[in-house]
């Protein structure tokens, strides 16, 4: 074997020492581990949709945006986009992990500060890690931490020649909990940074219509203070694809400098059709978002009273705790024979090891119980290993 192959095979083997070791394979069972939220990747209204379209070619762009690769579905789409989440310009993207890279790799730079929670997807750590900037990372929803640090920032270049950006979650994926953005709006105010935030998941589960956390949380105007809001139709739109909310002329400057959306073909053409009408289902589900919201609350009672360990979720993402990657793997793998499809989520993607419990929709009442149930018999199995070791 070549030094490369050997020191690909070292890394393998460590990766397995730790039980961390990951593999990709097809679902089975009941799907507790989705981002499809609403149901919408298998809706019916969806795909009668879908066989109603009388022209579904090209199947690919064949090109770049800025080349032959725009559609008149994409500028609809957006169009439509921003007015549903009350934006100046919207900018659809292959999807949300490019949106977030690229946008803060085309607004941060080395002269500037990022301040990012430290549980931010990988998305916006990476673009934060290529633009150069200065990473200044703050503890998880901890705002006056995150003040700590713009004071000290502000002490270090009291002049302010270096540009401060804020990046966070308004859902964080892992843990299923939401920052204060009242008192973060307060801190842009205080010390005037640029702010991103990620909606990707609380699109189309939390706010009126569906528009997200921030316009549960916030009065419109602090929502149109907000520089960038990143979506994805990934999740609850049940598609794929990356959305960038801000002015025009934050969308102008993105076209012409970022860079995975001038140097990428553009997304499927279809997709923008589908996202069209994706978006009037999801303003449309109330019901179903109601009925997430009170599974979500009937499973999170019911774990907390069978003695299990879950984060300070306040959301349909419910993790549970386990002390060790050995036991998070061996709770999947009895819940997968048990034909309950949830998966256990380690480092280096979460700092500690857990059962990612994420509901959607299409679940009933029934299927949560049985998740339950199913939970408390592979416990019993556990501990009976431990003593008979
Ligand atoms: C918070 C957050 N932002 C962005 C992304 C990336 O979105 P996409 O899956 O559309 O690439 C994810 C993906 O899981 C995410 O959790």
């Amino acid at each position: 074997m070549s030094r490369h192959w050997q020191e690909i095979q070292k890394k393998l083997d460590s990766i397995k020492e730790k039980q961390l070791f990951r593999e990709t394979k097809t679902y089975h069972g009941i799907d507790f581990c989705s981002n499809d939220y609403l149901g919408l990747a298998t809706n019916s209204r969806m795909m009668e949709y879908y066989h109603s379209l009388s022209n579904v070619y090209p199947f690919g762009s064949t090109a770049s945006r800025l080349v032959r690769g725009n559609y008149d579905s994409m500028d609809l789409f957006e169009n439509e986009f921003a007015s549903f989440v009350e934006g100046e310009a919207a900018l659809l993207v292959s999807n949300g992990f490019v949106a977030n890279f690229g946008l803060i790799d085309s607004i941060a730079a080395p002269d500037c500060y990022v301040f990012t929670d430290r549980l931010n997807h990988a998305s916006i750590l990476d673009g934060i890690r290529i633009s150069g900037a200065k990473k200044k990372y703050y503890n998880h929803l901890d705002l006056n931490h995150l003040e700590s640090l713009l004071r000290k920032a502000d002490v270090d270049d009291p002049q302010k020649k270096q540009k401060r950006i804020v990046v966070t979650e308004s859902l964080f994926s892992m843990d299923g909990d939401s920052p204060d953005f009242p008192t973060l709006l307060k801190l842009k105010e205080e010390y005037g940074f640029v702010l991103v935030v990620d909606e990707a998941h609380a699109l189309g589960v939390y706010g009126k219509e569906g528009k997200g956390i921030l316009f549960r949380d916030l009065p419109k105007e602090s929502i149109q203070s907000i520089d960038y809001r990143v979506y994805t139709l990934g999740k609850s739109f049940g598609l794929e694809g990356g959305i960038i909310v801000t002015k025009q002329i934050g969308r102008d400057h993105l076209v012409n400098v970022m860079r995975p959306f001038i140097f990428s073909t553009a997304p499927l053409p279809i997709i923008s059709k589908l996202a069209i009408y994706a978006l009037e289902l999801v303003r449309s589900m109330d019901d179903l978002r109601y009925h997430l919201h009170s599974l979500a609350e009937g499973l999170k009672v019911l774990l907390r009273s069978n003695g299990f360990s879950i984060t300070n979720t306040a959301s349909h993402i419910i993790p549970l705790l386990l002390p060790t990657e050995t036991e998070a793997l061996f709770y999947a793998k009895r819940l997968q024979e048990l034909g309950l499809d949830v998966r256990a989520i380690r480092p280096p993607t979460v700092p500690t090891p857990r059962l990612r419990i994420s509901l959607n929709a299409k679940l009933a009442t029934s299927d949560t119980n049985s998740l339950v149930l199913a939970l408390v018999q592979i416990r019993n199995e556990w501990n009976g290993l431990q003593i008979r070791n």
